[in-house]
């Protein structure tokens, strides 16, 4: 007997704007949720679209059910930094000395408005919530934002490592044990998910990507990028193609378009390339998005992580 194909317990999804990562996030994360396999559907871009995606009306600003065996959540970028500046706040306050604190208090509210603190933050949520996940979960899949945030994303654990090792070395003998304490919580955090990321057998990356020429040169320099950091994509999926048999004169057009912009693309990537069918009526719902999921996992879009058909 065929097992179902199976999925490594962390699943990124990431691509350009519109290709259509919260669909097969969300579609993923439908088909492997299951009573053995508690999953969480996560989101981290700030174009929050889960809640329509799945079709709830609710919040999900905490996980919360969304079918059996699955919870979602939408990690809110400013909320999630706001929580981080406080905390940066309140370990330097404890740190320097009274006649810096309102130097303290003035450079951590700059900061709130500096380049690159919500990656920062998120990522440090990010790592919180991957290190503790195993307790409640077996998969996590994470939509994630267009390419290049998710991509510094991804570069900042060893960044922050090394921010905090420096800081740890200089400090750990003259400041509170408390501190050392939460700075050594937040650097075990990050080390534990710089271990998960460059591990194939337990984290994937799906570029998700349209038959389209500027999608697929994003998607290539994704990948290269990818591959700079010593990752690799585990699968590309070529979203929203037209069928070849599709009635009408501007389909079989369309279709003809989409190949030639295909053209070798798949030779280059060298990782499977999994063609998905534009659906008809869209894809929202949890029964329509499972059906979408299994597809792509027959299809096999985790074949070539280790973890394939058995
Ligand atoms: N295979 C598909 N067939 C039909 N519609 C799709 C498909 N994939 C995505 N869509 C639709 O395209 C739009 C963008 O998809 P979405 O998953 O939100 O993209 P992203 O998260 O990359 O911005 C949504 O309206 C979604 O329902
Ligand atoms: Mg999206």
């Amino acid at each position: 007997m065929l097992l179902k194909p199976q999925a490594p317990p962390v699943c990124f999804f990431g691509g350009k704007g519109g290709v259509g990562k919260t669909t097969c996030a969300a579609a993923i994360a439908a088909a492997v949720a299951a009573p053995a396999a508690r999953t969480l559907l996560v989101s981290t871009d700030p174009a929050h679209s889960l809640r329509d995606v799945l079709a709830i009306p609710g919040e999900l600003s905490a996980p919360t059910p969304v079918a059996p065996a699955l919870d979602a959540l939408e990690l809110d970028p400013q909320l999630v930094k706001q929580r981080y500046l406080d905390d940066v706040r309140r370990t330097l306050e404890r740190i320097a000395p009274p006649r810096l604190l309102a130097e303290v208090r003035r450079q951590v509210a700059l900061a709130a408005a500096a380049p690159g603190t919500t990656e920062a933050a998120l990522t440090e949520a990010l790592a919180r919530l991957l290190t503790e996940a195993p307790a409640r979960y077996r998969q996590v899949v994470i939509d994630t934002a267009p390419t290049g945030h998710t991509l510094q994303l991804l570069q900042a654990p060893a960044a922050m490592q090394a921010w905090m090792d420096a800081l740890l070395a200089r400090r750990s003998e003259a400041i509170d044990p408390e501190v050392v304490a939460r700075l050594h919580r937040r650097r075990g955090y990050l080390q534990a998910m710089a271990a998960l990321l460059g591990d194939p057998a337990r984290t994937a990356f799906v570029l998700v990507t349209l038959a389209e020429p500027m999608a697929l040169a994003e998607t290539a320099r994704a990948r290269e990028a990818l591959n700079r950091l010593g990752l690799a994509p585990a699968a590309i999926v070529v979203n929203r193609l037209t069928p070849a048999d599709a009635a009408g004169g501007w389909a079989s057009a369309q279709h003809a378009a989409q190949a030639a912009a295909l053209g070798t693309f798949g030779q280059e990537m060298a990782c499977p390339i999994i063609r998905q069918v534009a659906c008809l009526p869209r894809p929202h719902g949890i029964e329509a998005l499972r059906a979408v999921g299994e597809g792509l996992l027959e299809a096999g879009l985790f074949a070539a992580t280790g973890n394939g058909i058995a």
